[in-house]
């Protein structure tokens, strides 16, 4: 929307004041000099398209905005609503768009567990309507709430988002199919036209300026339906979802590198898992040489689960797709039955007991307590999994069974509550959720933390 201040340099101030707010006006002038009548074209660009925070630790965030200006822009973050005081903080990087420029804004030096605003200032005029806030994580044992979700048709303006934002969450895990473009050509532009109409849909927009972010892609936002390290269109996702997503420090800082990454709240571990961009071609049959996660991501999911394990009392392990499940089937682990007994093994020979699998893809929300889990060499439950979708797509049941049972079906979503005190024990309640605040399938278990 223009704002009569977008227009006042063309225009006299007394007909400035005889324009009203949320009306349209068509203006034209007189070029006297070639005698035609032009459109005056004032600068419409939008000085904030999008903006959306992630990133978040005890002591800083990220936010990253799509601006159509580079010039005279500052980030205005503070602890106070009415940013007084504030810090001014110039972008550290500006990657193009069509629209305009990306722009990554680093906040450092932030106090734990506490809520900033944020907000885009230009030429000295504040652009209230885009005005964010995030909390930065706890320092030590604290209570967490996590909510996530996959699978939207693009750009959806569900009533879901808003029931999310309501909630309150520390966070918003995405789990993929942020979109359903199923890009298969090799174009930035296309992701980056994806982003937009997700970030600019009204309820999408108003969850992401309240509630950071931390979002891991599945296929149909990665590349096209069922899509793996092959696809035509992997080194644009993997491009784009650097410019445009405020993630957490990637493994690899190399241009063609997954995505992977994980990040600690108080206790717990999160660890998320990018089981596309090094998938194996689907012509490579199930055995030692076929991989969802590609070896380095294999190695590095080991030693974070390793560390993970001593140092925190849960480790949260975000996999898009179905663990459980027999019928062998590309798309899910049950197609990868080689490397999903690997890392049983691995789990069991570490001793490893304190991780639970949040998960989307399947339109459903479904627990199962570990009962049907059973992949390492004992055959002992292994750890408990949610699966939380789908935001906005029709429903639909894959993989299980599933302990608890599986409910298929649009506007729904899972959370995570940790309630840490700081003690010898934990106490984690998975929920399905759908919107109207509903809780369909509940799942709660205690958990010792070692070492005490
Ligand atoms: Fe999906």
């Amino acid at each position: 929307m223009i704002t009569s201040r977008d227009l006042s340099p063309y225009f006299p101030s007394g007909l400035m004041a005889a324009m009203s707010e949320g009306r349209t006006f068509h203006f034209y002038h007189w070029d006297a000099v070639a005698g035609d009548r032009l459109t005056v074209a004032p600068d419409a660009r939008p000085v904030v398209h999008w903006i959306w925070s992630g990133a978040v630790t005890t002591q800083s965030a990220r936010i990253t905005a799509l601006l159509g200006h580079m010039e005279d822009v500052v980030l205005l973050v503070s602890a106070e609503d009415d940013f007084n005081p504030a810090v001014r903080i110039a972008p550290t990087r500006w990657i193009p768009e069509s629209r305009g420029w990306i722009a990554h804004f680093d906040v450092p030096e932030l106090s734990a567990g506490t809520t900033y605003h944020y907000v885009i200032e230009r030429k000295g005029r504040v652009i209230w309507q885009h005005a964010g806030t995030f909390r930065t994580f706890p320092k030590g044992a604290s209570h967490l709430r996590i909510a996530m979700g996959s699978c939207a048709a693009t750009g959806s303006n569900h009533p879901v988002f808003s029931t999310i934002m309501q909630l309150q969450p520390d966070f918003f895990l995405h789990l993929g199919d942020l979109h359903y473009e199923d890009i298969a050509v090799n174009e930035v532009q296309l992701f980056k036209d994806a982003y937009h109409a997700v970030l600019t849909a009204p309820r999408q927009a108003e969850l992401y300026r309240s509630t950071p972010i931390a979002y891991i892609w599945d296929d149909h936002d990665y590349g096209p339906n069922n899509s793996d390290g092959s696809s035509p269109s992997r080194m644009a996702a993997l491009k784009s979802y650097r410019a445009a997503v405020p993630h957490y420090p990637l493994v690899s800082d190399e241009e063609d590198g997954s995505i992977q990454q994980a990040f600690s709240f108080g206790r717990v571990r999160i660890i998320m898992t990018d089981g596309r961009s090094m998938r194996s071609a689907r012509s490579v049959a199930d055995g030692p040489e076929r991989t969802q996660l590609g070896a380095r991501q294999l190695a590095w999911l080991k030693r974070e689960l390793s560390a993970a394990a001593r140092d925190y009392a849960l480790i949260v392990w975000a996999n898009t797709v179905p663990w459980i499940g027999e019928e062998p089937n590309y798309d899910r682990w049950s197609g990868f039955q080689y490397e999903r007994r690997a890392i049983a093994g691995f789990l069991e020979r570490e001793g490893i007991h304190n991780v639970v699998m949040v998960s989307g893809d399947a339109h459903m929300v479904a627990i199962d307590d570990g009962t049907n889990n059973r992949y390492g060499p004992s055959g002992e439950p292994l750890f408990p999994i949610l699966h939380a979708a789908a935001l906005d797509r029709r429903g639909s049941v894959k993989g299980g069974p599933y302990s608890h049972g599986a409910f298929p079906g649009p506007g729904q979503f899972g959370l995570l509550e940790v309630e840490d005190d700081g003690g010898s024990t934990i106490r984690v309640t998975l929920k399905g959720m759908n919107h109207w605040g509903e809780v369909l399938v509940e799942h709660s278990f205690e958990r010792a933390v070692f070492p005490q």
